[in-house]
C-alpha cells in the first residue's frame, strides 16, 4: 500500500485513513497543523498510489471478494514493513470502518483509535442496494461520474454557501475517483459487519468526532461508539459536515492531537 510519512522520523505514529472515494490528499490541511507529530497516511486499496485490491488480496492471501479484511491486513502489513508495531490509528468514515477492522484483527497494533464521521453499525438493505448500484455504475459507462453527486451530501450547508474553494476541490477529487477502487470499496463497505463489540473490548483511548452537519452519520452513531469505548471522548465540530477534516482542519487537528497525547 502507498504510505507517506510527515513530520519527525521517530516517535509514536499517528496513522490517518481517508474517506471514500478520496485519498490521503484529504488530510493535507490537518497534517500541516501537526508538524511536531510523526503522521503516516495510507491510501486505501485501489485509491491514490495504492495497488489494486485484487493485487493486494493476492499478495496477502485474502479472498478476492471485496472486504475490509483485505484493507485491514494491508494496513497491518504495510505498517509492519515500515517498522511500525504500535500506532494511533484514526480514520474518517470509510477510514473509520477500516480502523475498526484493524481493531478487530490487530488490536495489539493500536495505541489509540480515532473514529471521525463514521459509525460502527451496518447498512440497512436500502443503503446496501444503493452501494451495489453505484459499484456497478462506476465500472460501467458512468465511471467516476457515479460518485459526482456526493458533493452535495459530504459538505455542510455553510461550506457550500461560503467556501467555493473547498467545494471545487472536493468536486475535483470526486471527478477523478478511480472507478475500480470505487466499485471495490462500495462492495467491501456493503459487506461490513457491526463492530460495536470490538470497541467494547478495546482498552486503548479513543476519540469519536462528528461534524454537526454530517449527513452520513448521526449523533446516535457517535454516542454509541463513545459509550462502547472504555476511555472514549466525543468531540463535535461546529460548521462541519461529513468531511470535517477538509472543512475544519484546525479543529480536527486539535482533537487528534489531544487523542495522541492521551495515547503516549
Ligand atoms: C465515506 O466518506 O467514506 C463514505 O461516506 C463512507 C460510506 O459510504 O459509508
Amino acid at each position: 500500500m502507498s504510505l507517506e510519512t510527515f513530520g519527525p522520523s521517530d516517535g509514536l505514529p499517528l496513522v490517518l485513513l481517508h474517506a471514500f472515494p478520496l485519498d490521503s490528499r484529504m488530510w493535507q490541511d490537518v497534517i500541516s497543523e501537526l508538524d511536531d507529530i510523526r503522521v503516516v497516511t495510507l491510501d486505501a486499496p485501489g485509491f491514490g498510489d495504492s495497488p489494486s485490491p485484487r493485487e493486494l488480496a493476492d499478495e496477502l492471501g485474502c479472498p478476492v471478494a471485496p472486504s475490509l479484511k483485505t484493507y485491514a491486513e494491508a494496513i497491518a502489513l504495510t505498517l509492519t514493513d515500515a517498522g511500525v508495531d504500535r500506532a494511533v490509528v484514526a480514520g474518517l468514515s470509510m477510514g473509520g470502518y477500516a480502523a475498526l477492522e484493524v481493531a478487530e484483527r490487530h488490536p495489539g497494533l493500536l495505541a489509540g483509535i480515532g473514529l471521525l464521521d463514521t459509525k460502527a453499525g451496518t447498512d440497512g438493505p436500502e443503503a446496501r442496494a444503493n452501494r451495489i448500484r453505484v459499484a456497478d455504475q462506476a465500472v460501467g459507462a458512468m465511471g467516476s461520474r457515479a460518485v459526482a453527486p456526493m458533493v452535495d451530501a459530504v459538505l455542510s450547508p455553510r461550506t457550500h454557501r461560503e467556501r467555493p474553494d473547498v467545494v471545487a476541490t472536493v468536486r475535483d477529487w470526486l471527478a477523478t475517483a478511480p472507478p475500480n477502487g470505487v466499485s471495490w470499496a462500495q462492495r467491501a463497505m456493503a459487506a461490513r459487519p457491526d463492530r460495536l463489540a470490538v470497541l467494547e473490548r478495546l482498552e486503548v483511548p479513543g476519540l469519536v468526532l462528528r461534524g454537526t452537519d454530517d449527513a452520513s452519520s448521526s449523533m446516535d452513531d457517535a454516542e454509541a461508539m463513545e459509550h462502547a469505548l472504555h476511555d472514549g471522548e466525543l468531540v463535535v465540530v461546529p460548521r462541519a459536515g461529513h468531511l470535517s477534516a477538509v472543512e475544519e482542519p484546525r479543529e480536527v487537528a486539535t482533537a487528534l492531537r489531544s487523542l495522541y497525547m492521551r495515547c503516549r
